[in-house]
């Protein structure tokens, strides 16, 4: 069985519905702070199988004790956290406490129980500004927010575990930027209040909930001049999940592997396939660039590829479709 730390989330929930066609027992930890309970009935009907929930915190031991005594837990996935880049620069403690004592209480809780399967959801923000693309795992790292740092500390205390219990299997999973949502239309992400990521908003002007997207700069040194990102479909995230856990079980060790695609798409490319995919005009304006943001960023996805056997396959189109119909069925009351 294996446990999925925020499991009610964007991309766990879609890693549980991976995981369990893959036929693995999943049961999921999650505290709610960012997704509803109602996600679970949803769950259950594509997995396939009744989907354990437990509404808990990782930063709670005893419960995790518990958790652990109590279910034939052999492997964590570990989603659960605070992920707003510009909210973990207004509250840093949050920030740490949530990502990294909420790691550390959760990898002590393992030991205890004497669980060493562990797969990180890191993230391509460890890279900072990187240097040049595309971008590969032996990049230097730095932060440029709370949030950075916090997933930077949980790699280097990733680091000091393995190197101090080799017996621990460790994946440290650098996602790009994961968008689209499952093709049943019944699981995807739906962010409260305004969205700061590109994709919800966008999805939310087509279905007129906003007006028009703010295109946050078109003087960079890209095609365009908009911002390129390594856009990856959350489904093949997910798969990238299942080939890391195998990885592990196959070879042990410390995994550290970017999950992207390797292609860059600008704001505007973006904008041009959502207008395909929802049949109608995205309307827009170009304003300010925004402070933090990079120009480009995609990565090297070939280490993936070599100890995974895992690469992308879905495209821009079918990332546009899936987060419309998504979109569509939230606007219906559906989901989320
Ligand atoms: P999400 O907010 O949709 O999911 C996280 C889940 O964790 C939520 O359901 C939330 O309720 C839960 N949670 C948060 N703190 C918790 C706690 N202390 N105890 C129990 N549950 C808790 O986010 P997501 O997009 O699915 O991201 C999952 C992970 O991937 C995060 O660690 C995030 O930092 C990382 N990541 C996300 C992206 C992205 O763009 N979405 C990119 C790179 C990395
Ligand atoms: C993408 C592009 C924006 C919104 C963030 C985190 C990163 C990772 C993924 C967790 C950029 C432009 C956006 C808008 C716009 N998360 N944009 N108008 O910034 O690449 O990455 O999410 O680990 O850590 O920083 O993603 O979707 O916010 O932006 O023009 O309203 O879209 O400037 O070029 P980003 P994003």
């Amino acid at each position: 069985m294996i446990l999925v730390t925020g499991g009610a989330g964007y991309i766990g929930s879609h890693t549980c519905v991976a995981l369990a066609q893959a036929g693995h027992e999943i049961i999921v930890l999650d505290n709610l702070c960012n997704s509803r309970a109602d996600v679970v009935g949803r769950l259950s009907r594509l997995c396939g199988q009744e989907v354990r929930f437990v509404q808990g915190d990782i930063r709670d031991g005893p419960m995790l004790d518990k958790l652990f005594a109590t279910h034939p837990i052999s492997a964590v996935l570990h989603f659960a956290g605070l992920k707003a880049v510009g909210e973990s620069v207004n509250e840093p403690l949050a920030y740490y406490d949530n990502n990294v004592n909420g790691a550390v209480q959760l990898l002590d809780a393992m030991r205890r129980a004497r669980i060493k399967t562990f797969v990180f959801s890191s993230s391509a923000t460890v890279y900072g500004d990187p240097a040049s693309v595309p971008i590969s795992e032996d990049f230097p790292r730095a932060a440029t927010s709370p949030y950075g740092r916090s997933k930077l500390m949980v790699e280097d205390i990733l680091a000091d575990v393995a190197h101090a219990e080799p017996e621990w299997r460790i994946a440290r999973l650098r996602y790009f930027n994961p968008v689209g949502a499952h093709e049943s239309g019944l699981i995807g992400e739906n962010p409260q209040g305004v969205p700061n990521n590109l994709m919800p908003y966008v999805a939310q002007v087509a279905s007129g909930q906003r007006e028009y997207l703010n295109v946050w700069g078109n003087d960079y040194p890209t095609p365009d001049g908009t911002g390129v990102r390594d856009y990856i479909h959350v489904v093949d995230l997910a798969e990238g999940h299942l080939a890391a856990l195998d990885y592990l079980h196959r070879q042990g060790g410390l995994l550290t592997v970017n999950l992207g695609t390797g292609r860059g798409f600008s704001v505007l490319d973006m904008v041009g396939a959502f207008e395909r995919a929802c049949g109608q005009a995205i309307a827009y304006k170009i304003a300010a660039r925004r402070p933090g943001d990079i120009a480009a960023c995609w990565a090297d996805p070939s280490r993936a590829q070599e100890l995974l056997g895992w690469q992308a396959k879905r495209g821009l189109d079918q990332m546009c479709v899936d987060a419309w119909r998504w979109q569509q069925s939230i606007s219906r009351g559906g989901g989320g």
